[in-house]
């Protein structure tokens, strides 16, 4: 199973028939994944260049290039907003790009800070200690709004 069917199938609740934005998208390997059961994806990166084109056959994915640090969203969009692997490239920018997510997310909604490789959960061991969830060897923070 692809890494990102396995992430999705671990926090299906949080996807499943849902309004999601995918933050620092890359790829968007993790956007494909949560199209198969999400009601919309709507996935953002500060440069296109890696994106998949599979992304354009899917009717309910948009991909949109924007900073994360000022979205073209309105406030209390989605239901939930994923970081997946990005942290590390965002870690400069975290806490504004953090107040955006929270803008963007709907009052009962969550923000999810998914890592499966080291770079990235190493570094959110250090900000959230004990209060990560660790799901099958994969390291998941949520917050609320
Ligand atoms: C590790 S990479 C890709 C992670 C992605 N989730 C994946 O699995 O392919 C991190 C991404 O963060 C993006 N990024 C960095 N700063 C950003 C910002 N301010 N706004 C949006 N995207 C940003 C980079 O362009 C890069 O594609």
């Amino acid at each position: 199973m692809k890494k990102t069917d396995a992430i999705v199938r671990l926090i299906r609740q949080e996807i499943e028939n849902k309004d999601i934005l995918e933050v620092a998208c890359g790829t968007a390997e993790f956007s494909l994944s949560a199209a198969q059961c999400a009601k919309q994806v709507t996935c953002i990166d500060i440069d296109s260049g890696r994106l998949s084109s599979l992304v354009e056959e899917r009717e309910n994915i948009r991909f949109q290039e924007m900073d994360a640090v000022e979205m073209d969203f309105a406030c209390d969009a989605f239901d939930t907003v994923v970081l997946y692997n990005a942290l590390c490239h965002i870690e400069d920018q975290y806490d504004t790009i953090l107040a955006e997510c929270r803008r963007v997310l709907k009052p009962e909604g969550h923000i999810l800070l998914i890592a499966t490789w080291k770079m990235d959960s190493s570094l959110m061991a250090e900000m959230f200690g004990d209060r990560l969830e660790w799901l099958e060897g994969n390291c998941i923070m949520k917050l609320g709004k």
